[in-house]
């Protein structure tokens, strides 16, 4: 069965790559995005930015409930990927079918580390869910920002006292620490998808080692080409 509903050809025949940036609220992954997204564009790569939840109209309005409304872990999770099945088939598949590159903050190892790690679901759920949603379409490289929980916690509450925190944010420290875990550990069982960023470092430094990471990409990507 095709997840796309027919809007767009199935696309799992992938011409641009796919790049995903995870980590804890407050970890600084989304400074990072527009950067590396001028990067590629200086080296003639069309790159399409976008978030998630969110990076379509519907996926904005599903971007508010989960930030906002009182909902169950089910629904939650859910909602997470009805706003991927949208993102997929209106945004990331259109773009990579072209030869776009698509930098997302965020995608379905966040739903593994916050739905599964945080809130309690089997993994197998979500797996059941990212398979007949994805049909196969998953990012080749995913940048994992880490910090300690203390530096995340820092940097959330500086940012939330001008914008206020969500669901997500007010949760207490241990389930931010279990969503940390959870990623780590998917970062160790995708060793060849994940680069793991040090995001206590300078943002000089970050940018030193994915422009490093960015050029590996590029050249593999024109060496096949
Ligand atoms: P953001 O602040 O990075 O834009 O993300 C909004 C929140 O959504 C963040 O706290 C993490 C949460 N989230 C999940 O719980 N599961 C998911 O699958 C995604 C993509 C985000």
């Amino acid at each position: 069965m095709d997840a796309t509903n027919n809007k767009v050809p199935t696309t799992r025949a992938r011409l641009g790559q796919f790049l995903t940036l995870e980590g804890i609220d407050g970890a600084g992954k989304s400074s990072h995005l527009n950067w590396a997204a001028g990067y590629l564009s200086d080296q003639g790569i069309e790159v399409v930015t976008t978030r998630e939840p969110g990076g379509t109209p519907l996926g904005d309005q599903i971007r508010s409930l989960l930030l906002n409304a009182s909902m169950t872990p089910a629904t939650e999770c859910l909602l997470l990927f009805a706003g991927r099945a949208e993102h997929l088939a209106e945004v990331i598949n259109p773009a990579l079918s072209r030869g776009a590159w698509v930098i997302s903050d965020r995608f379905t190892d966040a739903t593994y580390a916050y739905q599964c790690g945080g809130r309690g679901m089997v993994p197998e759920r979500i797996a059941v869910l990212e398979s007949w949603t994805q049909q196969g379409q998953h990012p080749n490289r995913t940048w994992l920002f880490d910090v300690p929980l203390a530096v995340a916690k820092q940097r959330r509450s500086i940012r939330n006292e001008t914008q206020g925190s969500d669901r997500f944010e007010s949760e207490p420290e241990p389930f931010h620490q279990r969503v940390q875990d959870q990623y780590l550990q998917r970062a160790q069982a995708h060793p060849e998808r994940f680069l793991l960023i040090d995001a206590r470092q300078s943002i000089q430094q970050i940018r030193q080692q994915l422009a490093m990471d960015l050029d590996g990409l590029l050249k593999s990507y024109r060496d096949r080409s």
